[in-house]
């Protein structure tokens, strides 16, 4: 039996975060979710307006970071369990500005483990852990590193993170992981891949290229094109995070990935000749917007992912080839136009400041 219902999840209205809410309300009509965003840029209620209303969902605006909210929080609604996706998330904002990283990502990270060892204590003197709490830290494959030309990220790959980005999300997994070593917080970690698909900011390079594509402006490659990812459909990455909410032992770490490596420049190729077709543009003219720019400092060569071991636990494997996945973002972008054009103006953030108050 199933104890974890009563659940906070961090980070709801982003990217990734708003198809897990998604998921877990519609899939669990008997949990109680609350979404807990500061809505920063990244984040967009217009990602939820789908499951706004329903009896098993509740938004509050705030931010990880402020300590006595997060503490009065959890002495109020008592909650079984949490899953953690809030953080600033973009390399090059990392680059640009490292502190608001460490604030969210670290800080914010260390207040929600102290509310949730100060609410779960009668369990914590117990390693096992029971089937009562969890605390679910979503986190990236970039803390990892960079690989060479071969080779794969396994859950015993040391760390070893490069950009500002990737350090801060480091610190937290050790800190996640500190507290089930230390006071025996029952603790789940996931390391996924880069993800795509829709309601993704148009700041991270498959958003970015379509809308680029889409309004005929160059489409930025750094360096040579010749970084690789290996990319995860988002709603694939949710459905392994609710299999390893509900069976993933305490202590335990896995990494997610679709088995799916691109050269950038690969990528953006396929892109276009699909933005082609689509667009009923002659074939070869999105691929003409390709413009080679500086490359980002420090970039990461390669990431690949190894994920059999949720594979092989639990038999979970990503349900999209690539080519679906990218037409069906394609789609997407290109029947949400409103969403498109309130993120890049910034008018949703806007109507935020309207609807809800600033702590
Ligand atoms: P995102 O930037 O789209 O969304 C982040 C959300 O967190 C936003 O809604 C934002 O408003 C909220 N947020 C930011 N700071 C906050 C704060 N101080 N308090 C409360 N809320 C705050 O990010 P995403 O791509 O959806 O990533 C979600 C999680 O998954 C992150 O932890 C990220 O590190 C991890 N991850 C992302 C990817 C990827 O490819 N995007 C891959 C692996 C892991
Ligand atoms: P990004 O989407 O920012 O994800 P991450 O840096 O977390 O992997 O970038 C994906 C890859 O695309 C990365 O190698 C950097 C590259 N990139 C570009 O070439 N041009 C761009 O405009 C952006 C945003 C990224």
């Amino acid at each position: 039996m199933n104890h974890k219902k009563n659940i906070l999840i961090t980070g709801g209205a982003g990217f990734i975060g708003s198809h897990v809410v998604r998921l877990f309300v519609n899939k669990y009509p008997d949990y109680k979710i609350l979404n807990l965003d500061k809505l920063t840029y990244a984040g967009n209620l217009l990602n939820l307006k789908d499951v706004e209303q329903k009896s098993n969902y509740e938004f509050l605006r705030g931010d990880i970071v402020d300590s006595e909210l997060i503490t009065n929080l959890f002495a109020d609604r008592k909650f079984d369990a949490v899953i953690h996706l809030a953080a600033e998330s973009h390399v090059d904002r990392s680059i640009a500005n490292p502190m608001e990283f460490i604030m969210t990502n670290v800080v914010g990270t260390v207040n929600l483990l102290n509310a949730a060892r100060n609410t779960w204590k009668d369990h914590s003197d117990n390693k096992e852990g029971s089937n009562r709490n969890l605390f679910y830290h979503v986190s990236t494959d970039e803390v990892y590193g960079s690989l060479g030309k071969s080779g794969y990220f396994t859950e015993k790959t040391p760390y070893d993170p490069h950009s500002p980005y990737s350090a801060s999300k480091a610190s937290s997994d050790h800190m996640v992981r500190a507290y089930y070593d230390t006071y025996g917080l029952p603790i789940v970690i996931s390391n996924c891949s880069n993800n795509y698909g829709s309601n993704h900011f148009p700041e991270k390079l498959i958003p970015l290229a379509i809308n680029n594509i889409k309004n005929n402006k160059p489409v930025p490659v750094y360096g040579k094109g010749e970084n690789v990812r290996d990319w995860l459909y988002v709603e694939d990455h949710a459905n392994a995070i609710d299999v390893l909410f509900h069976k993933a032992a305490p202590g335990s770490t896995y990494n997610i990935g679709g088995n799916n490596e691109w050269r950038n420049i690969d990528l953006i190729l396929l892109l276009c000749s699909i933005m082609d077709r689509k667009l009923n543009r002659k074939e070869g003219t999105s691929a003409k917007l390709i413009t080679y720019v500086k490359d980002r400092a420090g970039h990461d060569l390669r990431y690949a992912i190894d994920s059999s071991k949720l594979q092989d636990d639990f038999g979970w494997k990503p349900s999209l080839q690539f080519e679906e996945g990218l037409e069906k973002t394609v789609d997407w972008y290109l029947s949400n136009e409103e969403w498109l054009e309130q993120v890049t103006s910034g008018d949703y953030l806007d109507y935020y400041s309207q609807q809800y108050t600033h702590r």
